[in-house]
């Protein structure tokens, strides 16, 4: 069965969004798109909440999220226990957030990156699996602050 990707945005992120649910789709994941689906304006600690719940519980192994920078996204995501999200600007820092930092949710900023970097840097994340060794002591140490 195919890995499944949960994505959310607020009313900054819905093009990025839309462009990264085509990615995961054709990387061959399947994808639970939480909305929004209109233009209003959001909160997007709301989206936070539901695309960061669905990883935290198991139902999703990665989430994508949208917004205006990325960042109020991943500060709400990583108050959710067992979320690590990461915000990324670079296809770099999305391989390295997955590589060595494990994190199972990215964060994106559409007024930021834009369609095709943002783009890029979700196919990035979609790809790079975690190397784990030495890096798995340190993320059970982030775990542990969660305790
Ligand atoms: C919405 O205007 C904006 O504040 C939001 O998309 C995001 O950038 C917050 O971090």
């Amino acid at each position: 069965m195919a890995d499944r990707v949960v994505t959310g945005s607020d009313h900054a992120g819905l093009q990025l969004r839309a462009e990264v649910v085509r990615i995961a789709r054709e990387k061959g994941f399947e994808v639970e798109d939480l909305g929004p689906f209109g233009a209003d304006s959001v909160d997007y600690p709301d989206y936070a909440r539901k695309v960061a719940e669905a990883v935290a519980s198991g139902r999703a192994k990665l989430g994508i999220l949208v917004c205006g920078t990325g960042i109020g996204m991943s500060i709400a995501a990583n108050k959710v226990k067992g979320v690590r999200a990461a915000v990324c600007r670079s296809e770099y820092e999305a391989r390295m957030a997955r590589a060595h930092n494990d994190a199972n949710v990215l964060c994106l900023g559409e007024r930021v990156t834009g369609l095709g970097v943002g783009g890029a840097i979700a196919a990035e994340f979609l790809s790079q699996p975690f190397e784990g060794g030495r890096h798995e002591r340190r993320v059970r140490k982030i775990a542990d602050l969660e305790k």
